[in-house]
């Protein structure tokens, strides 16, 4: 298929990104895997949280996802069917230590085994991610994130998997989007697990950044050849209007949705007008930690989704030109343009990869088909964008699509699609939708120098 499904944006399609950028899908574990009580895996936060009553839409739970777990060859095949070069997963930490401490778990340890032989068979490049939200229950039970402990625990985590499959995997990133586990988890309570408190969400957000610091430590002394790193979700910010108190709403908002993680990452520090803004709410710093913090990354991943739209009157929305998604979030390419053009200039970051990007629509099978225009035009249009960035000097190496398959959208349950192939849960048979067919031509268009197309 030739990959012009996108009118507006055929003409922009074909231009070509670096040779050897990276294409590739997202996924995370408890959104997939399902076996949620195999083979010695403990539990997990999300497991707890989903089975109380009101938190999940339709009160739906990971226990069995897509059943990749099982399924697992069947997905990597269809990786291939989209020509991908690069898949980016997580591992469920209570799979392979169910208790979050002491013995290993070995049956977990092996199906991660077995997912990096179906990669290595069909040559498609690893990116794990270590912490996509299941926290093992048994650590939370001891305060989950509120208790520095969990940081030590995960080091110890990142270290043993750095040793077991470092040299397998291209990367390896400590968290994913430690802003929603923080804050989505503790602040506003949506997901788990499930808290509503402001202050233990900021201690959170450190001891989160703790982690992370401990455990690039921990697994630098492992030395695999994994590029270690990071995954944050970031938004712009901007003012919804042309007055002094929205566009110190867009400072506040790019502080505690950007900054609060990038400052201490890249400059060792919390951000002066953030602590101000927080007061007693602020994380307690033990000496020592933000050293650790920013030490050196080796890559960033970054999340793009949509902007915020900052200080609007009450009841007044974004603009919106574009539209929104399916999750009511607005469509807005050119956010990911001047995101990463403002990294790059306030900051001095390592390679950045697109981690995640990606949108829910409100797919409907049709037959053997899913005729998803929309989602094709937004990942054109985001591509495109990012090629741009990258023209402007961002240093942008990869971008995955989140995401490879429909699955579990925390507390959207299976009522969110985000794949580019669809996931008939009944019966857990894989379709591909139009957006999967035009993806797979883009790469292989951008492998031929994209001179073909348009
Ligand atoms: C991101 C999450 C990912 C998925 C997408 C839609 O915030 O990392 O798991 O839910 O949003």
């Amino acid at each position: 298929m030739k990959p012009t499904a996108s009118p507006l944006c055929e003409n922009l399609t074909n231009q070509p990104f670096p040779a050897d950028f990276v294409w590739g899908v997202a996924t995370s574990a408890y959104q997939i895997e399902g076996a949620a009580a195999e083979d010695g895996r403990g539990a997990s936060i999300w497991d707890v949280f989903a089975a109380q009553a009101g938190k999940v839409v339709g009160g739906d739970t990971g226990a069995v996802a897509c059943d990749h777990y099982h399924r697992y060859r069947e997905d990597v095949a269809l990786m291939q069917s989209l020509n991908v070069g690069a898949y980016r997963f997580s591992i469920a930490w209570p799979r392979v230590q169910p208790d979050g401490a002491g013995a290993w778990n070995e049956q977990g340890w092996d199906f991660y085994a077995r997912l990096l032989d179906a990669l290595d068979e069909a040559g498609i490049a690893a990116h794990a991610t270590l912490y996509h939200w299941d926290l093992p229950q048994a650590l939370e039970d001891k305060g989950g994130w509120r208790n520095r402990d969990t940081a030590k625990r995960f080091a110890e985590y990142a270290a043993e998997f750095a040793r077991r499959f470092g040299d397998r995997v291209r990367t390896i990133a400590t968290h994913n989007e430690p802003l929603c586990t923080a804050m989505i988890g503790h602040e506003e309570g949506r997901f788990a697990p499930g808290l509503k408190d402001r202050k233990a969400a900021y201690q959170v957000a450190h001891n989160l950044l703790l982690s992370h610091g401990l455990a690039m430590s921990a697994m630098r002394a492992v030395d695999s050849g994994a590029e270690l790193g990071i995954v944050l979700n970031q938004s712009p910010a901007y003012a919804a209007a042309n007055t002094e108190a929205a566009r110190a709403a867009a400072r506040l908002a790019d502080a505690m949705c950007n900054r609060l993680f990038m400052d201490p990452l890249f400059r060792g520090a919390y951000p002066a007008d953030l602590l101000a803004h927080l007061g007693a709410d602020a994380p307690v710093v033990q000496p020592g930690d933000m050293a650790l913090i920013s030490a050196p990354i080796d890559f960033l991943g970054i999340n793009y989704y949509s902007r915020i739209w900052a200080g609007a009157a009450a009841g007044e929305q974004a603009p919106c030109a574009l539209g929104m998604t399916d999750m009511g979030w607005e469509i807005y390419p050119q956010g990911l343009t001047e995101h990463l053009v403002r990294i790059a200039r306030d900051y001095t970051p390592p390679p950045i990869y697109i981690t995640e990007n990606g949108c829910a629509c409100a797919d409907v099978l049709e037959g053997d088909a899913v005729h998803d225009g929309a989602r094709v035009d937004f990942l054109a249009r985001h591509l495109e964008a990012l090629r741009a960035a990258i023209a402007m000097g961002a240093d942008v190496r990869g971008y995955f699509h989140w995401s490879l398959l429909d699955n579990f959208e925390w507390d959207s349950g299976y009522a969110k699609r985000f794949g580019l192939i669809y996931v008939d849960y009944a019966t857990q048979r894989r379709v591909l939708k139009d957006s999967a067919r035009w993806y797979a031509a883009y790469i292989t268009a951008q492998r031929n120098g994209a001179t073909t197309q348009g």
